[in-house]
């Protein structure tokens, strides 16, 4: 592979070999990220490399642990077995565009925070902090209660105006602006309305609107020919197609660009270092049953197969596993032989539990490189339609691992040049 060429400014040189390398990279390393663990117990890969795949497996619950928390000193213990993965810190690394002073000036205190998780708090001030100056009047896309505008509102040249179809939310917002004096707006609006046009002249920014919705607002900016863009993408995998399909059409006419499912898009947002203690808990719990489920299954069907059990009843979570294999071979219509071990079927459940996260821990290795490839589209549609874009991240990732955005200005003379969606 050429060399990397990050010291670069985000030009739509460098973007474009950015994402050239990122689509080469994942390309050469897919059958380490495209099979999931959890459907798969032996994945092609332990088979392709078996020294990795012994020492992966062979990781103490607190190693795991450890590397879970942190990939890069992962990837970097495995170059030992696979020394291209030695190219994954440089090209997953990004400026923070957020001054950590100005965040902290910027962040609305408690006292006008109410309503607000203390994350959503911080995020919102970072997120203001990075798009530092406002020159534009901001539109707030898929505002929710509107945290984000009324953070920016003081910085803004303008009164703010959120959008947001869930008229709870846009009630709530508008009480809360109106008795904090702030000059925000939020308006019930579906923004996927296809009737949906932008005002001339406003700044768009979208802080974790999911899959097409950002999309929908960086599409609606160019064709209006808005002056800037800000936006922190999440959910890639929340669309209404059922592959991937990229906006640019750099990436759009490149034969060897990475075909993605909905599912593999996924991969890209599987992260949970800030869901609390005891939804992780419950998770791994119902993890474990469904693997010893699994296990169960495809000797009673005899077939080596894993089979989709449809989501479980919140009831079944404060149950036991017997219950819970009751349910599944139900929902699927198989009868259970009396004298099954569930005991035996538990235990197996954990086994595998554990060797599911140690497999994961490597496929986990490229849901960062997988999330910046699908921003770079982002980067190179918004290039091509005549924006210059900074791109890089507005908090650490314990905040929130959705933390990149996409900052883009609409280049001087430029103009907005009719479109059809892809
Ligand atoms: C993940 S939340 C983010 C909310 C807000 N930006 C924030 O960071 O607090 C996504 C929001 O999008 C809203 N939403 C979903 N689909 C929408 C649509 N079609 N039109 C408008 N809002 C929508 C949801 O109701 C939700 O409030």
């Amino acid at each position: 592979m050429p060399e990397l060429e990050l010291n670069k400014t985000e030009g739509a040189q460098s973007a474009s070999s950015r994402w050239q390398h990122l689509n080469q990279w994942l390309s050469v390393h897919q059958s380490l990220w495209r099979p999931a663990p959890f459907l798969d117990p032996r994945p092609d890969w332990t088979s392709q490399y078996p020294a990795l795949a012994a020492d992966v497996e062979a990781l103490s619950d607190a190693a795991c642990d450890r590397f879970h928390h942190d990939p890069d000193q992962l990837a970097e213990w495995l170059t030992q077995f696979l020394p291209s993965l030695a190219e994954r810190s440089p090209l997953v690394t990004l400026p923070m565009l957020a001054d950590r002073q100005a965040t902290l000036a910027i962040t609305l205190p408690e006292t006008r925070a109410t309503d607000m998780p203390g994350r959503k708090r911080e995020q919102a001030g970072a997120f203001a902090a990075a798009v530092q100056p406002l020159t534009n009047p901001v539109l707030d896309w898929c505002c929710g209660k509107g945290h984000l505008a009324r953070t920016l509102v003081s910085h803004c040249p303008a009164p703010v105006i959120g959008l947001e179809w869930d008229a709870a939310l846009v009630a709530g917002g508008n009480r809360l602006a109106r008795h904090f004096n702030d000059k925000v707006t939020l308006q019930r609006q579906d923004v996927m309305a296809p009737d949906l046009t932008l005002p001339d002249g406003v700044h768009g920014v979208a802080l974790h609107a999911c899959g097409d919705l950002h999309r929908q607002l960086i599409q609606q900016v160019v064709e209006v020919g808005e002056p800037r863009v800000s936006v922190s993408p999440c959910c890639y995998h929340r669309t209404a197609t059922a592959n991937h399909r990229p906006l640019s059409k750099r990436v759009r006419e490149n034969d060897d660009a990475l075909a993605l499912s909905r599912t593999e898009l996924r991969l890209a947002v599987q992260e949970t270092v800030t869901a609390p203690a005891r939804v992780r808990a419950e998770t791994a719990r119902l993890r474990r049953w469904r693997l010893g489920f699994d296990g169960l299954q495809r000797v009673l069907r005899g077939v080596d197969n894993y089979l989709p059990v449809p989501s479980h009843p919140a009831w079944l979570a404060n149950e036991d596993f017997e219950t819970f294999c009751r349910w599944a071979a139900d929902s699927k219509g198989l009868t259970l032989p009396a004298g099954t071990d569930f005991h035996d079927w538990q235990a197996f459940g954990e086994q595998r539990l554990a060797r599911v996260h140690r497999h994961e821990l490597v496929r986990h290795l490229f849901r960062r490189p997988l999330e910046l490839w699908l921003v770079l589209d982002y980067v190179l549609f918004l290039e091509e339609r005549g924006y210059q874009v900074t791109l890089g991240t507005f908090c650490d990732r314990e905040l929130t691992p959705r933390n990149i955005l996409v900052d883009a200005v609409r280049a001087c003379g430029s103009q907005s040049v009719p479109h059809s969606h892809p």
